[in-house]
C-alpha cells in the first residue's frame, strides 16, 4: 500500500511526570474503582490497578487536583472533566490503516480469499474508537470486491466516541494515512474536513458493547481487536480471546495491535497465522 512503517498512534503515549503521583492505596482505589463504576459506567476490576492508578493521578495533577478523590467529587458535577476523565481512562487514540505492514497481510492472506471465494463476508471491529479501524477495513473491502456483501459490527465501550465515529467526519490531520485517491473516492470535502461517503458507512453497523461485560455475537470471519486491551489483566485478556474464539467462525481470523500477542494460543483454541493474527482452525 506504499504507506510509512511506523505510525503515529503507536508512538508511546507520553503522560507528564509528576514528583508526586501517590504510592497505591488499596482503599482509595477499591474506592475510585466504585465512584467510576457508578460515575463512568467502566468497570475497573479486571484493569491492571497499578497502571490506572498511575493515569488517574498523573490526570488530577494534570487538572490541578489533589488526588482522586477530589478528581472523582468535581467530576460529579463538571460534564466536560467527567467527559475528559472517562477518555483519558478509555484512551481512544487511533488512525486510519494503523501499522500498514499489517493491513497489507489482512488483505493478502485473508480478505482478499475471503472476499473473492465467499458469498458474503462479516467482519468485528472491538474497540474501534473514532471509527478508523471499520472505515479502512470498509475501502478495503470495496477496493477488492465492490459487490459482495459484506457487513462490519464497529462497538466501543466509549459513547463519545461512537457518535463521533457515527458522524464519520475527520480533519485533515486525521486523514493523514489516506491517499489522496482514496480521499476522492472515499471521502466529500467538508469545508476544511472530510467525511466519509455513504458507501463506506451503510456497510457499518455501530453500538455500544463493554468487551469485559456484554454477550459476544457470532460467528463472524474477521475480528480486529488491536490497541484495545493495554489495560485489562492477564485472566480479563484471556477469558477475552476465549470468547473471540468462540465468536469466529472455523477458519475465521482475529487481528491484533502490533505490540500484541496471545501467550497460552493453543490452549484458547487458536493457531499463529503470522505477524499479529490468529485463526481458529
Ligand atoms: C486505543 S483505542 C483503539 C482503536 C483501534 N482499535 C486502533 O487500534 O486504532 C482503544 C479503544 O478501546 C475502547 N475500550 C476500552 N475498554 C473497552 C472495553 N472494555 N470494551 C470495549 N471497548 C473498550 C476505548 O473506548 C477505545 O476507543
Amino acid at each position: 500500500m506504499g504507506m510509512e512503517n511506523s505510525t503515529r498512534a503507536d508512538r508511546p503515549i507520553v503522560l507528564p511526570v509528576f514528583a508526586s503521583v501517590p504510592e497505591l492505596d488499596p482503599e482509595a482505589y477499591d474506592r475510585l474503582a466504585r465512584e467510576v463504576r457508578t460515575l463512568l459506567g467502566i468497570d475497573l476490576s479486571m484493569y491492571k490497578p497499578a497502571q490506572v492508578w498511575r493515569r488517574v493521578n498523573g490526570f488530577a495533577s494534570a487538572k490541578g487536583l489533589a488526588d482522586a478523590d477530589a478528581l472523582v467529587a468535581r467530576a460529579r458535577h463538571d460534564a466536560v472533566l467527567k467527559q475528559a476523565f472517562a477518555d483519558m481512562l478509555t484512551i481512544n487514540v487511533s488512525e486510519f490503516f494503523r501499522n500498514p505492514e499489517a493491513w497489507d497481510q489482512l488483505v493478502a492472506q485473508f480478505l482478499k480469499p475471503m472476499l473473492l471465494g465467499q458469498l458474503s463476508v462479516r467482519i468485528w471491529s472491538a474497540g474501534c474508537s473514532l471509527g478508523f479501524e471499520p472505515l479502512t477495513l470498509a475501502m478495503l473491502v470495496r477496493e477488492i470486491a465492490p459487490n459482495t456483501p459484506v457487513t462490519i459490527l464497529a462497538t466501543d465501550l466509549d459513547e463519545t466516541a461512537l457518535t463521533r465515529a457515527q458522524a464519520g467526519v475527520y480533519s485533515e490531520q486525521q486523514m493523514l494515512g489516506v491517499s489522496p485517491l482514496r480521499r476522492s473516492r472515499f471521502f466529500n470535502k467538508r469545508d476544511k474536513d472530510w467525511e466519509a461517503r455513504q458507501e463506506l458507512r451503510s456497510m457499518i453497523t455501530w453500538r455500544r458493547h463493554d468487551l469485559l461485560r456484554d454477550a459476544y455475537e457470532r460467528p463472524f470471519d474477521i475480528i480486529c481487536c488491536r490497541n484495545v486491551v493495554i489495560y485489562f489483566t492477564e485472566a480479563a485478556k484471556t477469558a477475552m480471546y476465549q470468547r473471540f474464539c468462540e465468536s469466529l467462525r472455523p477458519g475465521g481470523v482475529l487481528f491484533l495491535g502490533a505490540t500484541e500477542s496471545i501467550p497460552n494460543v493453543r490452549t484458547i483454541g487458536l493457531v499463529p497465522a503470522g505477524l499479529t493474527f490468529y485463526k481458529r482452525p
